[in-house]
């Protein structure tokens, strides 16, 4: 079972005090200037020689020993540079750097003592459904989560580096497979408007379902380049809003001492700060107050790599209303031992909160708590706490009077990879994190916060690991590659067909490029097909006559909502295209051919980066 955000080990950190609404500090603020200083060269003087006292009293005089003795123009230039970096850090974080400095030394000592923040703490499952993919249940709860689709909102964060995966662009510009092409943020796009298709049938009326993308320094530019060079893949540019994370300054040790950059001595190195400022930005750029005077209920929240992170989303939004959810995890069912963040109630005294408790956590605080044999699955093969994917959907209307009250800070941790057991110095630079999943931490006791976990179905298989790491993971461990995230969304539509009563031949092991993936007939269909089981139901009025033989190639593509499949057997490759608005219906189709195969890269092969990374082609 693949697993997501918890695949890296963060630290669970509820010490840290929410911080503060962003906006410049004192320190190097204009307010701060005097207003006798006439010229703006004076200005601009003072404010440096502040932001300078400011450093210094920080302890951050180190950044100052390299510069460049005398006063030379180039080294004015260079300093004006540098502050005017540090005043736009400054302004970036929430108290700007004297907080960043202050809560960066508490969470490194807190770190290096090894306190935990679980002590204490008892967990319980929390408010929540378990369904089983495609049953009765689940097709009820798709059919009232259906009527809920016209008041949905989207946001997917994509503003991370990427670093695990190793592609030099951005993530959402890859193909989810190759036997088309298209990338995740066509897929996603392409998804969204299906939705909001099924909302206009099911409510009667037009509908514009917005989508939010959080963006960085990193991505911003190429993926406005992408939408615009695909004119939006079909959207309304105004209903794209595009908000851009800033980042924050890395630590060099455990004195919170700015790290500058070994090539630049007049520059900080700076990382993203984690995908909970998506929060923030939702809140200070006022989308959420404008989505909610255009009648958005729920916001969910998706990531830059997990093709099938739309399959569930009906179900679920059945759950979050049944259940009057104001935080809703999209899970899986988790497998014990397995690498994904449980979601858990955890209560201590008065208090309680649902969160997400990350993997390497789970088996020490059931011990400690109230499983002495740590974490084991329970008697359904699975285990009780449903696994963290970071998918989750929100009710608007507490969520946005919650950010105005809290202005949209999150809590925050900090997780340095010391150089050995004395944990005094770090092997790289850190930075301060936040996470979005962490946003229930600000909510008191009384809110409903809970789960939706869907069984026996890929409804995850994100793209976060390059060829050489996925090549070396044991055997059994989901590997988050490439190669994965494609078989899985041959997967994910070949139990869509079987839901809908297809037979498909049996599915086997097989490797691509070196990686271990599950074969099944490739098909690919494009998300106006349906959004629910019961819409591939009605598109397939005689699913025995559908036959797909093993190693087959099924691509569906463009406009699918007219099109309906009475029969059809084949053997190889059917690519079908339907233009706008066309009424098809596939009938006593055989098609028998030679089909498509992949065939793994040759050591040193030359490819375009896309299929390198995966390490084979078609
Ligand atoms: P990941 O945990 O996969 O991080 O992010 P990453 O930065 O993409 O990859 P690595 O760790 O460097 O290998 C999960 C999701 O959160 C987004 C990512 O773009 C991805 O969709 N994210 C992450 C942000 O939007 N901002 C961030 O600061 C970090």
């Amino acid at each position: 079972m693949p697993g997501f955000a918890s695949t890296k080990e963060k630290k669970f950190c509820t010490s840290m005090p929410m911080p503060q609404p962003r906006g410049p500090s004192g320190s190097g603020s204009p307010d701060a200037l005097d207003p006798k200083l006439a010229t703006r060269s004076a200005r601009r003087q003072a404010s440096m020689k502040e932001m300078r006292a400011t450093l210094d009293e920080l302890g951050q005089g180190h950044l100052f020993a390299q510069w460049s003795e005398g006063g030379g123009s180039d080294a004015k230039a260079n300093e004006a540079r540098f502050f005017e970096q540090m005043v736009a850090l400054d302004a970036s974080y929430p108290g700007g750097l004297k907080a960043y400095v202050a809560n960066a030394r508490q969470l490194l000592a807190e770190s290096k003592s090894g306190v935990n923040p679980l002590e204490g703490w008892t967990p319980k499952v929390p408010t929540g459904t378990s369904l089983r993919f495609a049953s009765t249940e689940y097709l009820e709860h798709e059919q009232v989560g259906v009527q809920e689709l016209d008041g949905c909102s989207f946001v997917l964060v994509a503003g991370g580096l990427g670093e695990r995966l190793g592609f030099s662009g951005i993530k959402v510009a890859l193909p989810y497979q190759i036997s088309t092409g298209d990338c995740y943020l066509q897929l996603y796009i392409g998804s969204i408007l299906a939705l909001q298709r099924r909302a206009a049938e099911a409510t009667g009326k037009p509908v514009q379902l917005p989508l939010a993308i959080m963006l960085s320094e990193d991505t911003f530019a190429l993926t406005e380049e992408l939408l615009k060079a695909n004119g939006y893949f079909g959207m309304l540019e105004s209903q794209v809003t595009l908000l851009k994370q800033e980042k924050v300054p890395c630590l060099g040790d455990n004195d919170a001492r700015l790290s500058p950059d070994p090539d630049d001595p007049y520059r900080l190195l700076t990382k993203p700060h984690g995908h909970g400022d998506v929060h923030f930005l939702l809140h200070s750029t006022g989308t959420l107050e404008r989505w909610q005077g255009a009648g958005v209920r729920w916001v969910y929240f998706f990531q830059d790599t997990n093709a099938p992170c739309f399959k569930v989303l009906p179900a679920c939004l059945a759950v979050s209303k049944k259940l009057a959810m104001e935080v809703n995890s999209v899970c899986v069912a988790r497998r014990a031992g397995e690498s994904i963040g449980g979601i858990m109630q955890l209560d201590k005294g008065d208090e309680s909160m649902t969160v997400n408790v990350e993997y390497n956590q789970i088996d020490a605080l059931l011990k400690a708590t109230v499983e002495p044999k740590g974490d084991v699955d329970g008697p359904d093969g699975y285990s009780p706490w449903p696994g963290s994917i970071n998918q989750l959907l929100f009710a608007l209307a507490p969520y946005a009077a919650k950010l105005k009250q809290t202005g949209g800070g999150m809590p925050e941790f900090v997780n340095p990879k010391y150089t050995d057991g004395t944990k005094s110095a770090f092997k790289a630079p850190t930075r301060l994190e936040c996470m979005m999943q962490d946003y229930p931490k600000s909510l008191g006791p009384e809110a409903v916060v809970g789960f939706s976990s869907v069984s026996d179905a890929v409804s995850f298989s994100p793209v976060k690991t390059n060829l050489k790491d996925a090549r070396t993971k044991p055997k059994g461990m989901p590997t988050y590659s490439a190669a994965s995230g494609e078989a899985d969304i041959y997967l994910s539509n070949c139990e869509m067909l079987t839901a809908a009563g297809v037979k498909l031949p049996a599915f086997k092991e097989t490797t691509r490029g070196g990686v271990t993936v599950m074969d099944c007939p490739r098909v690919v269909i494009d998300p106006s097909f349906g959004v629910t089981v019961a819409d591939w139901k009605a598109k397939l009025p005689e699913p025995s006559a559908v036959q797909l033989a093993p190693g087959s190639t099924l691509v569906l593509r463009g406009d699918l909502s007219g099109l309906t499949i009475e029969s059809l057997a084949l053997s190889g490759t059917l690519v079908v295209d339907l233009a706008p608005g066309a009424v098809v219906t596939l009938k006593s189709v055989k098609e028998r051919n030679a089909g498509w195969a992949f065939k793994d890269l040759a050591e040193g092969e030359e490819v375009p980066e896309p299929l390198a990374i995966r390490g084979y082609t078609l």
